[in-house]
């Protein structure tokens, strides 16, 4: 029976911009549900491995090496296996079940698109095993329909991403740089509370239209964080570091808004919460720097709940092990 393995890496954001009502494609057009979104997403090398296995008997099984992770059709990895057996039944039919293991680095309700990332793993395994011979556009397409991060967790590297995340164009790559993740380790933060607590705060201000939506994106999109990293200028980068959902999720937080104040005193370059938390990261611009920060961080916080990581950049999205 075939098998692939791949590296599903983590992502963060460097600019997550919250513009307002995501409008449905319906005319006239109505507010959905979603929120419209400008960010820059990175992804880092800090990966979960996910292998996919032909099985003899058709169906789908996840399997993982964390108890905590869901291993039934909750799971988002067992939903793109899904999603594929009913977008290609004639594959699904000659290629029997699909085994999915899942070996897990990236915490879970982090914002670092963990689950996202191991989601994308199948849907690029399940093409390889299936030899569909799908476009990264094509995969981005299936993604879209599981979740906003999974399309970014395809293709990777640096990226802005509009709509409600799923529409990406690449940037240029920045590497050289480090990132020192700090995570409390019981302490998930629900993406859906995250959006509707800003929404309840500042829903008042949003444009009304999908035209004024549009020219607010507009003016995000042309903003300085664009143009720095365009000229890959890494200091300018990290003092425009940016997430509208600091607001609400800081506030209620207190020890994430810890996170980060200790960060602030230490000598980085720059520090954010990742997504809608519980992750904050910091930057630093070597190796050697980063693994400072973190033994200061572990000798300032001093709480065994605390997990910190030193992890880099990387260029990839979803890759072969
Ligand atoms: O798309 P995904 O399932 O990853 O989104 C998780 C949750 O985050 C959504 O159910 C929604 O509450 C919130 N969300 C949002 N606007 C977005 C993306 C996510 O409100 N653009």
């Amino acid at each position: 029976m075939r098998e692939y393995s791949l590296i599903a890496p983590a992502k963060i954001n460097l600019f997550l911009g919250i513009v307002g009502h995501h409008f449905s494609r319906e005319t006239p057009p109505k507010p959905d549900g979603f929120h419209e979104l400008v960010m820059v997403m990175q992804t880092v090398d800090l990966a979960d491995r996910v292998t996919v296995r032909e099985t003899s008997r058709r169906g789908i099984t996840v399997t993982c090496d964390d108890g905590a992770v869901p291993q039934d059709e909750t799971n988002l990895a067992y939903k793109a296996a899904a999603l594929m057996q009913q977008n290609f039944p004639d594959a699904a039919a000659r290629h029997g079940g699909v085994a999915i293991l899942l070996e897990k680095k990236i915490p879970m309700g982090a914002g670092l698109a963990g689950g996202s990332a191991d989601c994308a793993a199948v849907l690029v395994g399940i093409d390889l095993l299936w030899d569909l011979g799908l476009t990264q556009a094509e995969l981005q397409g299936i993604a879209a329909q599981i979740g906003s991060d999974i399309p970014f967790c395809v293709s990777g590297g640096t990226a802005l991403a509009t709509g409600r995340g799923e529409l990406i164009d690449p940037l240029p790559d920045l590497d050289n740089l480090y990132v020192v993740l700090a995570k409390y380790r019981d302490l998930p933060v629900s993406t859906p509370w995250a959006y509707q607590a800003f929404r309840q705060r500042f829903g008042a201000t949003y444009p009304l239209t999908p035209a004024e939506t549009e020219a607010k994106k507009q003016v995000l999109r042309s903003g300085e964080m664009l143009s720095a990293i365009n000229q890959r200028q890494a200091q300018r980068i990290a003092q425009l570091l940016h997430n509208d959902l600091e607001k609400v999720v800081l506030p209620e937080y207190p020890q994430i808004q810890g996170l980060r104040d200790t960060f602030a005193a230490l000598p980085v370059m720059g520090t954010m919460m990742s997504g809608s938390g519980s992750t904050v990261f910091a930057l630093c611009d070597s190796e050697a720097k980063a693994n400072a920060v973190r033994s200061q961080m572990q000798q300032q916080i001093d709480d065994v709940t605390l997990d910190l990581w030193v992890t880099k950049f990387c260029a990839s999205g979803v890759h072969l092990a």
